[in-house]
């Protein structure tokens, strides 16, 4: 790894890069930390533009080669309003005191930019080697419930699991949850995990209460394998399609699209159609994603399918100025008249125009 051009005895790369490059996966997010001062550190290397500082947080960024690059100091957090961002505490600690304030021993390495070695205060590499997830202290889950969500999102990315003291201290906290917890957080979680699509994080999710965290409602897992469809369809927002089967989700800052898919979802969620007709007017107009949660939690997927696959692709070419050509008033009529033709077109899409306004001619009784 070799993505900064920087190197410095002080200077690390630390978190989910070390981790990933030890597992062989490609990280997005390149971490560095350095050892005292980022700021100071940052003005005396070469050729580098500070773009950025924030003294509260201890970190800077710079533009160096053409690449901008993060830089952290080192700090020690608290947790004094617990579910909540840290404090910062002391910035320019030891390695050790910032890699200690940290989630899982797997995202507790740190590897110098000078020599490549890796520092392992807390058994991280062991457990990289076992696929196991461990916290570094009994409070992990307590400063930050959030963890719990992010152990589910390593667990289904990773195929790894909770040695059985982490597993215990996640049942405690779901026990006795902490309502008063960032959502904003929570929610950026939940989206990172969700948007792996894996039927095997939501039955997880269910099946360990981890959904406690927002609602106490529980729900009924679907027989059906939802990651399939939504791999069929290809929805932009995987991450709702799976948490906003549960009541209860809007205590999350959804976006105004992810509450429309909420609320249309739940306003179809009991419904049965009988026929095209029903199934097309119910489906019409809603995004796929409020579509796709009918199917899962009502076990239809045969319905959906006769109304992604074929009636929604059905269009007619009469048009309104169609049938005023042929001499009818604009009235409500115009609407009954569509859904004659469009039934027709439901049992014989090759209808072409000219016999679509004989059905116009037809329904108004014109010939
Ligand atoms: N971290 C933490 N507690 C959190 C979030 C983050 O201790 N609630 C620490 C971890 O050491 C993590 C690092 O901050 O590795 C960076 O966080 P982030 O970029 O969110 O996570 P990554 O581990 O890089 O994971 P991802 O690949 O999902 O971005």
């Amino acid at each position: 790894m070799n993505i900064v051009n920087l190197h410095d005895k002080n200077l690390y790369y630390i978190g989910g890069v070390v981790r990933d490059e030890l597992l062989g996966k490609e990280s997005f997010d390149i971490d560095v930390t350095y050892v005292g001062n980022a700021s100071d550190y940052a003005k005396t290397i070469e050729n580098a533009e500070i773009i950025q500082v924030n003294d509260a947080f201890g970190t800077v960024r710079i533009l160096l080669e053409g690449q901008e690059v993060d830089i952290a100091s080192t700090r020690s957090e608290t947790y004094p309003q617990k579910g909540h961002l840290p404090v910062v505490e002391n910035i320019g600690c030891s390695l050790k005191d910032d890699v200690l304030r940290r989630d899982f021993t797997i995202n507790a390495l740190a590897k110098s930019t000078l020599t490549g070695e890796i520092t392992d205060y807390v058994g991280g590499l062991q457990d990289i080697k076992n696929k196991v997830l461990r916290v570094l202290h009994d409070e992990s889950f307590i400063d930050d419930p959030t963890r719990i969500v992010r152990g589910l999102k390593f667990a289904v990315r990773f195929g790894f699991d909770y040695d059985e003291h982490t597993k215990k201290l996640q049942q405690d906290y779901l026990r006795n949850i902490n309502y008063d917890m960032s959502y904003k957080r929570l929610k950026k979680e939940l989206e990172e995990t969700f948007n792996l699509n894996s039927d095997k994080a939501f039955e997880t999710f269910i099946n360990n209460g981890i959904y406690k965290l927002f609602t106490q409602h529980n729900f009924v897992l679907p027989k059906i394998k939802i990651s399939e469809i939504i791999d069929e369809y290809k929805p932009s927002c995987v991450w709702i399609i799976y948490v906003g089967l549960l009541s209860g989700v809007e205590v999350l800052p959804l976006t105004k699209r992810e509450k429309k898919i909420v609320s249309d979802y739940r306003m179809i969620k009991d419904k049965t159609f009988m026929s095209d007709m029903e199934i097309y007017h119910a489906f019409c107009g809603l995004n796929l994603e409020s579509i796709l949660m009918y199917a899962f939690v009502n076990d239809k997927v045969q319905v959906i399918k006769r109304y992604l696959d074929y009636l929604s692709k059905i269009r007619l070419s009469v048009t309104g100025q169609d049938i005023f050509s042929l001499g009818i008033e604009p009235s409500e009529k115009y609407q009954e008249c569509f859904d004659f033709i469009l039934c027709e077109k439901f049992k014989n899409p090759a209808l072409d125009k000219m016999q679509e306004i004989e059905l116009v001619k037809k329904f108004f009784e014109i010939i």
